[in-house]
């Protein structure tokens, strides 16, 4: 007979095994269905974020802004380093040493929660009350019931139709995250999220970067002053960004890629020893069975879910990239824990109009809520609070100045509609703001709360105070 459970969720990812620890916890017997493989050939619990996605980017970042620091920054504060050098193989011996501790981790938290862990393809079958669904691994298949079944199966890199991803001259975000040596010319199709933190490794460490992307504006989602502050700054650090480029050919041989495009300046050919294509994701449905089941998915390919992330099917569920929003590891989880509460009567919920985005770069980018053009757009009058890094005695201590806070905030009632932030700990700072806006603070309450000094957070308070035209060091 088939093993029963009361959840089963398909995908070891951070929405997966966040909802299947939070189900355990919850007091239901769950399994978690889950196909990665590390290069080793062995299971990865931990899926895109952990394995080629969040983690290794940022122990790369990690290793790449040292060395930048060591060639360009340690000069300033009187330290010289004759002969620096970097051990490639030693950078990403320790990138995957962190990515296997922490996938062990998970594995370690489903031991704790007991949490079925099952490596193989989760496909569902049949079923309503219960749901069927079939783990196929190694040619052999299993079937087992679920009450309820998550799908969070995430996403996969989507293909440039002019380059096939070969993993040797064109590669996706994973191939780029294990390159072996830093290529002379890297050449990158996209200024997204995983363009510029991909691009960035490769530019510390010496190799010329070219971002070749469409239309006219940068970091369309950012806002635009902190676009602007950005491509100002990436520039200045050596990153080629062509804006308003069109494809024209791609051409791969043994040795090198070359693409032909159109771009501002008329006609031009370049020749790239590496090309990362990274124009974006699609979610990963392939396989799944949803045709079997009439699981709806919508015409870009998600699982149709409502706010609640339940599907068109009574207790499906879907969280993560697989579904709409923006793709990132902390929505899919909080949307992970929040369908393990809805499936345990409980009131989970996700705020969307609070996730913070995070670019990992040099400065780091973060914002929460709306840009300023978005609020431009909608007609709601706003008060601006803005404030430098440049007079901010702890970023001066730390020599990195360049970006600024700048806060948004209604104009009728002072409550907060967005902060936004390029400087040093962006993605730390964020934190405050977010926490502000989770509790419908105003302006007001965050230029009355003490801030440490010296501190990178008093910019947030300066940024608050500004909103009211008080600010004290501005
Ligand atoms: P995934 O993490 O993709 O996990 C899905 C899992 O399901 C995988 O293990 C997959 O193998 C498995 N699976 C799929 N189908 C089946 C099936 N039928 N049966 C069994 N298993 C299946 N986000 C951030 O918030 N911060 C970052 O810094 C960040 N950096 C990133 C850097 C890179 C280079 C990339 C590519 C992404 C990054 N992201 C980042 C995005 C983040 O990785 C994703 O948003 C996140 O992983 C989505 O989680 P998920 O659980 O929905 O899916
Ligand atoms: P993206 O959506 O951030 O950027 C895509 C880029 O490709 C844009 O510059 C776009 O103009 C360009 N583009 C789109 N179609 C194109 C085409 N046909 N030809 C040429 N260029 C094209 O996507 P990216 O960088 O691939 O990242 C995917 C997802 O991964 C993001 O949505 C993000 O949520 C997630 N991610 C998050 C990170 C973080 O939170 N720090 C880090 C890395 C990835």
């Amino acid at each position: 007979m088939a093993k029963s459970y009361d959840v089963v969720v398909i995908g070891g990812g951070p929405g997966g095994y966040v909802a299947a620890i939070r189900c355990a916890q919850l007091g239901f017997d769950t399994a978690c269905i889950d196909e990665w493989q590390s290069d080793e050939g062995k299971p990865s619990l931990g899926g895109t974020c952990l394995n080629v996605g969040c983690i290794p980017s940022k122990a790369l970042l990690e290793s790449a802004e040292n060395f930048a620091r060591i060639t360009h920054a340690f000069p300033a504060h009187g330290i010289s380093v004759t002969n620096a050098g970097i051990d490639i193989a030693t950078m990403q011996a320790r990138k995957n040493k962190i990515v296997k501790t922490l996938s062990g981790g998970i594995e370690m938290l489903f031991l704790k929660n007991r949490v079925t862990s099952l490596h193989g393809h989760g496909r569902l079958v049949g079923g309503g009350e219960p749901w069927q669904v079939e783990v196929v691994a190694g040619g052999e298949s299993e079937r087992i019931e679920a009450r309820h079944v998550i799908i969070a199966t995430g996403s996969a890199p989507r293909e440039h139709p002019m380059a096939p991803f070969d993993g040797e001259r064109v590669v996706d975000s994973s191939g780029a995250l294990a390159l072996a040596a830093v290529p002379a010319k890297f050449g990158v199709i996209g200024a997204g999220v995983i363009g510029l933190e991909l691009g960035s490794v490769w530019r510390r460490l010496g190799a010329e970067v070219t971002l070749l992307k469409p239309g006219e504006v940068f970091l369309p989602a950012a806002d635009e002053q902190v676009a602007a502050e950005a491509l100002k700054q990436f520039t200045r650090q050596g990153l080629i960004i062509c804006n308003g480029v069109k494809i024209e050919a791609i051409k791969t041989n043994k040795e090198n890629v070359t693409v032909e495009y159109e771009g501002r300046d008329g006609k031009n050919v370049a020749v790239f020893d590496r090309l990362l294509v990274a124009t974006g994701r699609t979610p990963h449905t392939a396989g799944l069975g949803a045709e079997r089941i009439d699981l709806k998915i919508d015409a870009r390919g998600f699982v149709e879910v409502d706010a609640h992330c339940r599907t068109n099917l009574a207790n499906i569920w879907a969280v993560g990239d697989v579904v709409r929003g923006p793709m990132l590891a902390h929505k899919a989880s909080e949307e992970g824990m929040m369908v393990a509460e809805l499936i345990a009567g409980q009131a989970g919920q996700v705020n969307y109009d609070t996730i913070p985005s995070v670019i990992y770069t040099t400065p780091e980018i973060a914002w929460v809520g709306k840009t300023e053009q978005e609020l431009k757009n909608a007609g709601i009058a706003y008060h601006r609070g803005h404030f430098p890094f440049a007079s901010n005695g702890r970023a001066l201590a730390m020599d990195e100045t360049a970006g600024f806070v700048k806060f948004l905030a209604d104009a009728k009632t002072d409550r907060l509609l967005g902060v936004h932030i390029i400087g040093p700990s962006a993605a730390e700072l964020i934190a405050e703001a977010v926490v502000a806006m989770e509790f419908a603070a105003s302006s007001e309450d965050l230029a009355r709360i003490v801030h440490a000094h010296p501190s990178l957070s008093e910019a947030l308070h300066e940024a608050a105070l500004d909103v009211a035209k008080r600010a004290t060091h501005g």
